[in-house]
């Protein structure tokens, strides 16, 4: 089965890559669908990632994990299949995990997905050690599905703390309320279920992940809550709750991470530099995916940038990690001009600072942000044709700088420093160039270079 995967990379990386849209410095698959970043780890000097990855299409199914190295988080060597569905208990999909070491292995969960005959879903917490990186060993099915859950139970992180280890998994209770539940272990071997660790918004929470900053921070993906006004605006949404391991975390105090079009499914890790770095998947299941036109080409969705998380009262700020500088090669823009009206590299970073008042963008004749009054609020032609589409959001400090990273068909803003975030595909006419920057402020613009990882598949 990972020969096969091998051969579709083989068949399509060339037409993928000649697309336009195609990324150069974003996570992208060389061929087929990507979704969400699985077993993110700081291992032996080296950061591993993993992703959600249909090899064969550009849909959902039955998925693998592609596995990619890097020594830098900016320069990624694709390394192809590391999972294949190719088991009882995982063949409709090696789906959502998470890594940890142990005893200098690498030690990977995830859930193993079955829908039978009759369509009936089955879900299995299985295990996998690697002693080297490279071979990837399959342990077999570590947790069943326990009572008191449909089987829409998965995604399971794993963290050490105290001496005993723990794990996180979205679930979904028989009365389809979704929740996060919690089993510890001595061993990595024998888990223990302890139950709901919280619960309550929508009727099932994906992706869970958790983790300690001046409080204790629980991260998931919960599907089924109503819009309101400018908040839970996409199809799902993924954000936190700031609370307290042992009294427990209240849904009221639930916060969206990001409000771009594309944003969900975000993992963490700390890293030998003691940092908590999130990525997140730049899309969004059941949200217009069928209407992005790099199906054409063989391939779909990219990663968001890998993002420094920092608590700052109650909310999480995302700063893009300082290494995306590497990427700067040449300045093209830069000063202080009322009305700027120039070129944007298609992978290009966008500084503006000392902002003073409103601020109004317009990229590539396609996307535009508007600052003001304390609010931004972004548009950007409907994914179906159907007029114009936006997100907003009231911003927690007054307007000062805006950071924006544009690389050929996405757009991620940070706003203040990370406080307010936008992740969004974009698909402007190709070629298309233009940009058009009015505010009090001082404008640089950078071209970005190209990613150098390469591929040992
Ligand atoms: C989130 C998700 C996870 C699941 C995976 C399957 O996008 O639905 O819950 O493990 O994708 O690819």
């Amino acid at each position: 089965m990972k020969n096969e995967a091998k051969e579709e990379i083989a068949r399509w990386g060339n037409t993928v890559k000649q697309d336009p849209y195609y990324p150069a410095y974003h996570i992208a698959p060389p061929v087929g669908l990507l979704n969400d970043p699985n077993g993110f780890i700081h291992w032996n000097g080296t950061y591993h990632l993993f992703y959600q990855w249909m090899p064969f299409h550009t849909g959902h199914g039955a998925k693998f994990w592609a596995h990619l190295t890097s020594g830098n988080l900016v320069d990624w060597e694709f390394h192809g299949p590391a999972l294949a569905p190719d088991r009882w208990y995982d063949r409709s999909g090696c789906y959502s995990g998470s890594a940890v070491e142990q005893d200098g292995e690498l030690v990977l969960f995830y859930t193993g997905n079955v829908k039978n005959a009759e369509v009936e879903r089955e879900s299995y917490q299985c295990k996998v050690r690697s002693p080297d990186g490279v071979t990837f060993e399959k342990l077999g099915v570590s947790i069943e599905l326990p009572e008191g859950f449909t089987p829409h139970f998965r995604d399971p992180k794993v963290w050490k703390a105290g001496g005993s280890w723990h794990m996180v998994i979205g679930a979904q209770t028989e009365d389809k309320e979704g929740c996060v539940v919690l089993y510890d272990s001595p061993d990595l071997e024998s888990w223990q279920y302890r139950g709901i660790l919280a619960s309550g918004l929508g009727y099932m929470w994906e992706c869970p992940d958790f983790f300690h900053m001046e409080g204790d921070v629980l991260l998931f993906s919960p599907q089924g809550l109503e819009e309101q006004g400018a908040d839970y605006r996409n199809m799902y949404q993924s954000g936190y709750i700031i609370g307290d391991f042992d009294t427990g975390f209240r849904t009221e105090d639930f916060r969206e991470l990001d409000h771009g079009f594309e944003f969900y499914a975000p993992q963490t890790m700390e890293d030998d530099f003691g940092r908590r770095i999130m990525i997140g998947w730049m899309g969004m299941p059941d949200g217009g995916e069928e209407y992005f036109p790099t199906h054409d080409f063989h391939w779909i969705h990219q990663m968001t940038l890998p993002r420094e998380l920092i608590q700052k009262g109650d909310l999480l700020v995302q700063k893009p990690l300082v290494e995306m500088e590497e990427l700067r090669t040449r300045k093209v823009a830069g000063g202080s001009q009322e009305k700027w009206k120039g070129k944007i590299p298609a992978s290009s970073e966008i500084l503006l600072q000392n902002i003073e008042g409103d601020v109004d963008i317009e990229l590539f004749r396609y996307i535009t942000l508007r600052c003001n009054n304390g609010k931004a609020v972004l548009t950007r032609p409907a994914m179906d044709g159907s007029g114009e589409e936006w997100r907003a959001r009231t911003l927690e400090s007054p307007l000062t700088e805006i950071r924006a990273f544009v690389d050929h068909s996405s757009l991620e803003i940070f706003i203040n420093g990370g406080e307010t975030v936008f992740s969004s595909r974009i698909f402007p006419e190709k070629e298309e160039n233009s940009g058009i920057i009015n505010g009090d402020l001082s404008l640089t613009v950078w071209e970005l270079r190209r990613q150098t990882g390469g591929e040992t598949v």
